[in-house]
């Protein structure tokens, strides 16, 4: 048979290019996905992969798709899963999985194989992807199934030429990135009272050693789409790139969290997501603008299932589908821009503008001059407003004595 196999270049997925040529004597076309990890070089993966035995390395640039497709409607959904993880994982599975379906098709392979363990959430991520396009292709988690540890992994690596980097004397943190955001597992991450070691943080500059001048960043959007910074127009790619770089140099995005897996499993993960943690918060704000309070009070419902559904594998549930009907209607108007001010740390609100804004300072201001609001009108809107908490009040403090 032949296998494709989800190759990072890591020793996990090295060590399997190997063992399912070994164990299933198979043939593997490595497939690698750019997502927009940082600083990876493609090249020296593809070439990898060839000289470890693979018939064919693919290298599939899904950016655009991956901004298009994946983080936009993120962004329009608020989503957010627990107290602060933007999805760049959860985004990102159901996206190479589906790519890993279309290649295995052309390239006649019968099986997927990636480098998921059988304790998280990526397993279902990826087998659910799969299962749901291509219910003829068969899945292997080599993972999940040998019974190799880490030193057995390095000897099993060692043994067949297989270069490990960095060492082995220190197990490397376990990380996943992408273009919204890198998350580290393992090492003192699982000591819940080790608080994060400088070491972990490869993208956000500390920040202590953030620059002392605060910056503000405008972001325009266009119905809930960023569309520019700071006035200037961007494709979504270049966008998100240029806010997290701002983001990185201002300390901005440090995400420390525990995390309920769907799995059953409490874990720990650091996150760094510079862009995310501006554009998020200034894409919440404009929408809040221009909803009604009704809308407004609405929304982050919506939004919670939505990121529920994407975290724990369901991205191709109607139900998400029938949540963005709904999320994109709302999005309509959530024209306009904010600026975010950077500082040591933290992106906060500091300007609001929109066409769209449920918001007339006439009608506001403090200063008599409005008219329009009829202040007369309020004792009686009170009156009524509060008719029923005024007699249950009333029954329960009256003296039944
Ligand atoms: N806890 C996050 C999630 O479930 C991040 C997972 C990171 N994945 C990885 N293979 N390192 O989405
Ligand atoms: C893994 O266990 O494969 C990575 C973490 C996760 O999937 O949640």
């Amino acid at each position: 048979g032949r296998v494709c196999l989800l190759y990072s270049g890591g020793l996990d997925t090295s060590v399997m290019l190997k063992w399912i040529q070994d164990e299933y004597e198979a043939e593997v076309v490595a497939l690698t996905i750019n997502l927009g990890q940082p600083g990876e070089d493609y090249d020296v993966v593809r070439e990898k992969a060839l000289r470890l035995g693979a018939v064919d390395a693919r290298v599939i640039d899904a950016r655009e798709e991956f901004a298009r497709d994946f983080i936009v409607p993120a962004i329009k959904a608020n989503a957010i899963y627990g107290l602060n993880y933007p999805l760049f994982t959860a985004l990102g599975r159901p996206l190479i999985a589906k790519i890993a379906v279309e290649i295995a098709r052309e390239t006649g392979c019968d099986t997927i194989a990636h480098g998921c363990t059988g304790k998280g959430n990526d397993q279902v991520r990826i087998d659910g992807t799969v299962a749901t396009l291509a219910p003829e292709l068969k899945i292997i988690a080599p993972v999940r199934d040998w019974k190799m540890g880490r030193d057995e992994e390095i000897a099993y690596a060692r043994e067949h030429n297989i270069p490990v980097k960095g060492g082995t004397e220190t197990a490397p943190y376990s990380i996943d990135d992408n273009l919204w955001g890198r998350s580290s597992e393992g090492r003192w991450i699982e000591e819940l009272d080790h608080a994060p070691d400088d070491d972990v943080f490869q993208l956000v500059t500390r920040p202590e050693e953030a620059p002392d001048e605060a910056e503000v960043v405008t972001i325009g959007f266009e119905a809930g789409v960023p569309v520019s910074v700071n006035g200037q127009a961007m494709d979504i790619v270049s966008l998100i790139e240029t806010v997290a770089e701002l983001g990185m140099k201002h300390g901005v995005g440090i995400v420390d969290h525990i995390e309920d897996r769907i799995v059953g499993l409490k874990v720990r993960d650091i996150y760094e997501v510079p862009a995310a943690a501006i554009l998020l918060p200034a894409h919440a704000e404009l929408e809040r603008l221009v909803g009604t309070i009704h809308q407004n009070r609405f929304k982050p419902g919506i939004d919670q299932q939505w990121a529920y559904l994407v975290y724990a594998g369901l991205w191709w549930e109607p139900l998400r589908s029938d949540l963005d009907a709904y999320i994109d209607e709302v999005n309509r108007f959530v024209t306009g821009t904010i600026g975010m001010k950077l500082y040591k740390g933290m992106a906060r609100v500091v300007t609001r503008e929109s066409p769209n804004a449920v918001y007339d300072a006439q009608l506001a201001t403090f200063s008599e001059s409005g008219g329009l609001f009829s202040q007369q009108a309020s004792p009686g809107f009170i009156e009524l407003w509060s008719l029923q908490s005024r007699l249950a009040w009333r029954l329960r403090n009256e003296d039944r004595g």
